[in-house]
């Protein structure tokens, strides 16, 4: 234990984004490895949204939407984001919920492909909500669902695929997908790439532009700590703006939004992703949330993710008694998220117990245990702690 808690000790000495963990609001009693389901509240946040509400609501009122730069918040806070996920600038709008982009995404695709291509293939061990939508999608442009495991979607797409829905990170093993093999062949099948990166943005890097993903949607409350029910964003290769077709054209895609016409005519770019008025301090909340991202590079992020999900399985193999947990998430570093899940008999008492002994992971029913870790407020002895409280609380409830 000594010794784990030394190395523990160097490599949280020896590492350089650290340096941000003071940037959130924690207490030092708890470790805090949720962030895969809602981040950390970035410190300076609350005097952020003092401002907005105090100031650009309170005072300056109808005014903000101009004065306060509210109306172009979306496609501006889409830019913020753009780095982190690889992309150019004008591809991302942010809004509405990861679903809802689903949906436009998903719709957007079919009706982007040839009219003979008549299946939309999904991942089959989706985020439920995903595979609700695309098939209804599928059911309202004429398409039938085909579910894929990730594994077996390059051998899947062929002459009558026209796109496919798939999760860049798996939400329960914490598995990542191959993003860019399986865009390369859906491509060469004349299919069209939709990535979920609601578990990898924030997280690694993705490489929507090198890998020449076609659509992308995420969320904002896990890695990129937009808050509790923070806008989603989609991603609209620039090659497809011109001819993306959104199911939900409202007011806000406009290309004159204020002249209240009754036929729609599609604003240029990306904008055309919106639908209506933003829920703008959430927008806010988020834009502010990403001020933490400014001088980190994901590379370096990535880095850390991995020699903590390392450090913890370490640490869990050293602690825990054999058999106790099984690790469900692939041990290659190419195959791997930024969580750790790991199976465990009578899970939902032992996460309840590990939450009450300061250690906040939370569980997918029925067996698994999730760690997320993120690199820019966990460090090593939090990894260290988590492993060795494990322990305690297996100790105490035998199997
Ligand atoms: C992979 C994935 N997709 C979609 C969603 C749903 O997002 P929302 O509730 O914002 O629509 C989640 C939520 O956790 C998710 O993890």
């Amino acid at each position: 234990m000594a010794d784990l808690q030394k190395k523990a000790h160097a490599l949280d000495t020896a590492d350089e984004l650290g340096k941000h963990r003071e940037k959130f609001a924690l207490d030092a009693g708890t470790v805090y490895l949720d962030g895969n389901s809602l981040g950390a509240l970035p410190a300076h946040v609350p005097a952020r949204m003092a401002d907005v509400i105090t100031r650009e609501w309170g005072e300056l009122r109808i005014r903000s939407w101009d004065e306060s730069g509210w109306w172009t918040a979306p496609e501006r806070i889409g830019d913020r984001i753009a780095p982190i996920v690889g992309a150019a600038q004008g591809q991302i709008v942010v809004g509405d919920s990861t679903s809802v982009n689903v949906f436009k995404a998903v719709v957007a695709a079919a009706r982007l492909s040839a009219d003979d291509r008549d299946e939309i293939l999904v991942d089959a061990t989706t985020f439920p909500t995903d595979g609700y939508i695309a098939e209804s999608a599928a059911r309202m442009t004429g398409h039938r669902i085909v579910p894929v495991d990730p594994a077996g979607m390059a051998a899947a797409a062929g002459p009558r695929t026209a796109a496919a829905l798939v999760n860049h990170v798996d939400y329960r093993s914490g598995r990542r997908h191959d993003l860019p093999g399986i865009t390369a062949a859906l491509h060469a099948a004349g299919a069209l790439a939709v990535w979920d990166l609601c578990h990898s943005a924030g997280a690694l890097p993705v490489g929507l532009d090198a890998h020449g993903v076609d659509l992308a949607v995420g969320c904002t409350y896990k890695y990129l700590n937009g808050g509790p029910g923070s806008p989603a964003y989609l991603y609209v290769a620039e090659r497809h703006q011109a001819a993306f077709d959104s199911p939900l054209p409202g007011w806000n895609s406009h290309n004159d939004p204020f002249a209240m016409t009754p036929g729609y005519e599609a604003a240029a770019g990306v904008v055309r992703g919106r639908v209506g008025t933003p829920d703008i301090l959430s927008m806010l909340a988020l834009e502010a949330a990403l001020d933490v991202w400014d001088g980190v590079a994901i590379e370096d992020v990535r880095a850390k993710s991995l020699a903590l999900t390392d450090f913890f399985l370490e640490c869990v193999r050293a602690y825990v008694p054999e058999g106790r947990v099984t690790s469900v998430t692939p041990e290659a570093h190419d195959e791997r998220g930024s969580q750790t899940a790991l199976a465990c008999e009578n899970a939902p008492a032992v996460m309840a117990e590990l939450i009450k002994r300061g250690v906040v992971g939370d569980l997918r029913r029925p067996d698994i245990l999730r760690f997320g870790f993120t690199p820019l407020y966990v460090g090593f002895a939090d990894a260290e702690r988590a492993a060795r409280v494990l322990a305690e609380v297996l100790a105490d409830l035998p199997a």
